[in-house]
This record gives C-alpha cells, structure tokens and sequence, in this order.
C-alpha cells in the first residue's frame, strides 16, 4: 500500500502539490486525473523521488520512502512514460533487461526475464528482441517500455500518460492489454491520463485534481453518479451513462454463439473490447458486429438492441 500524508511541492511561487493525503490499495489501479499543470505528474514523481516534496510523508508498505536511498527505491518501482523513453543503441531485448542488469543479475537470467516480459506484452521476442527501437511502431515500443518497468517484478508501476501519444485505435489495444496484463501480475499501478475515458476504462479508482490538490478521490461508478462538485461534473462531461460503459467489455452484452452467415460482412470486435466503443460503432451505423475471442473466432454477436437494458 501506498500512502501519501500532507504532501506539498512547492517551486518558488508555484504550489504544485498541496497537502495531498491519498492511499492507494495493494494491487489496486489508481488513476491521476485534472487539468494540465495540476500535479499528476509531480505527484507520480514524488512517490519514487525523481521530485522531493516540500513536506509531507510518503509511506510505501509501511515504510518511510524518505529513508530509503533514491537509487535503489526507483529501482525497485516500475516507470513508464509517453514516448517510452527507450534507450536507441540498446536493443529490444537489452532494454527490457536494464533493470535486473543494474540489479546484477546473470546475463542468462536477465535475458530470459526480457523474452518472458516481451511475451507477456504480446511481442514475439524471437522477432523483435534483437531490433532497435526505431524499428518499431509508436505502439509496439509503448509495449516495450511496459515490459521494461514489470522486468524487475516491482510492487509499484507508475505510468505517466504512457498511452497519449499513439493512434485511438492503438490506444484502446494498449488499455486492454493493460487490464489483462494487470489481472496475471497483480501490481499497485499509479496512472496518469488527462482523457476520462481511459480513467473510467482502467481505474479501480480516480483521483481527480485540481491546483496541486485532490478534489474528488472514488471508484469511477462513485465518481460519475456522485461528482464532488461543478467542477468534477464538468470534467466529467456529457453522458455520464455512457461513459460508465467503459467498465463494461463488448463481450458482456454479446449474443454468444456462431454468428448467422448473413452477418458475415459485419465489423469484428474483440470481445474484451470496450462495450462503448461498441456501442458507438453500432450508433454510428453498423447494424450488428460479430464478436471475436483472443484467437480471432467468432464467438457471439452484438447490436443496438442488446444493449436495450440499459434504456
Ligand atoms: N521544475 C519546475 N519548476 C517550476 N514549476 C514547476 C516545475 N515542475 C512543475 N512545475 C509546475 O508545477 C505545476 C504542476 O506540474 P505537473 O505536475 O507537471 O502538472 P501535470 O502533470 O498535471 O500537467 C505546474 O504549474 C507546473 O508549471
Ligand atoms: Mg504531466
């Protein structure tokens, strides 16, 4: 468990933090959400000491981070950012093995940890562990940096806006791989996103900030039929309903079984898929979609009515 107690930040004129108190569950997804410049970021960075508070106490697993030797406490906590930050004269293989070769580990076990953690985020180590990251798509390399930060087996993952700079459509691959990936390996993840979808889609619970303090701190159901206040309303936005379809995947409103052949033209869908992005596709005109399993077989089909419940 992480918990943060009374933390500032302050720069000159600038409270960045101010008096944050948050704990985050073991295991738990934890989203970091507010306008530009009102402190995720700082406070992402505050947990593994890239940023030294002003005050405060941060407490992970009981202990006292402050006492801990930064080196070896961001060692130990996993990092992943927007552009993956990986290093271009290292392979791919190399760069998921930094860490454990920092922590000393024989090259053999490290390397074996590297093609374990590249098949885990689905990239075939066999086929890229000895490219460049050049070589690789904005999203593949996304993949990597993941890769990289669980290759050590951290208790914490911090993710600041890992998915923002990729393609929509990546983008809803890389958060369900995040939800699959988090339900095998189980880490305390502290994510930061400014699109309340994603936080909807991915968060246990959100934490919404403003000005360096937290305004609302719930579970995404909480926080869209209970916001805090106007402003979190307004972050929010318009159709709180649908957007609590994001927790949802297309594969809970599916009519399961082999689709009909005169459905065989129709859009696929994976079935872990988001239910609202489903729900768009098909208010948006498609009349069913054919729901698919992780192998690609059809598996049930969905459309507009299915979703009549929630009428
Ligand atoms: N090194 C710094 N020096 C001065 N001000 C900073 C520094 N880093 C961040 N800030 C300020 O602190 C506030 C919070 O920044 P940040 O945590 O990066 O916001 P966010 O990630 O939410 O966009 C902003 O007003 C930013 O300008
Ligand atoms: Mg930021």
């Amino acid at each position: 468990m992480i918990r943060l107690n009374q933390i500032d930040k302050h720069y000159e004129q600038v409270v960045a933090l101010n008096r944050v108190n948050l704990e985050i569950e073991h295991g738990k997804l934890v989203v970091l959400i507010g306008p530009s410049g009102c402190g995720k970021s700082t406070l992402l960075r505050v947990v593994n000491r890239m940023i030294e508070p002003s005050g405060g106490q941060i407490l992970i697993d009981g202990k006292d981070a402050l006492d801990i030797d930064p080196v070896l406490l961001r060692r130990s906590i996993g990092y992943v950012i927007q552009s993956a930050g990986l290093f271009p004269h290292l392979t791919i293989r190399e760069n998921v093995a930094v860490v454990p070769h920092l922590l000393g580990w024989s090259k053999a076990r490290r390397l074996d940890r590297a093609d374990e953690m590249l098949a885990l985020v689905q990239l075939d180590p066999h086929k890229f562990g000895n490219r460049y990251p050049k070589e690789l798509s904005g999203g593949q390399q996304q993949r990597v940096g993941i890769a990289r930060a669980l290759a050590a087996d951290p208790a914490v993952l911090l993710m600041d806006e890992p998915f923002s700079a990729v393609d929509p459509i990546t983008r809803e691959q890389l958060q369900e791989e995040l939800l699959r990936i988090q339900r095998d390996v189980r880490k305390t993840i502290v994510f930061v996103t400014h699109d309340i979808d994603e936080a909807i889609r991915l968060g246990d619970k959100i934490c919404l900030m403003r000005d360096g303090a937290v305004v609302q701190y719930a579970d995404p159901d909480t926080m869209l039929r209970h916001p805090a206040d106007a402003f979190t309303a307004q972050f929010i936005g318009q159709e709180p309903e649908l957007k609590r379809l994001g927790r949802h995947n297309v594969g809970d409103f599916m009519r399961p079984g082999t689709p009909e052949p005169s459905l065989a033209g129709a859009e696929r869908v994976g079935q872990a898929s988001s239910a609202r992005s489903a729900l768009s596709k098909l208010l948006g005109g498609q009349s069913s979609l054919i729901v698919v399993d992780a192998s690609g077989a059809a598996v049930g089909h969905v459309s507009l009515s299915d979703f009549a419940a929630l009428a």
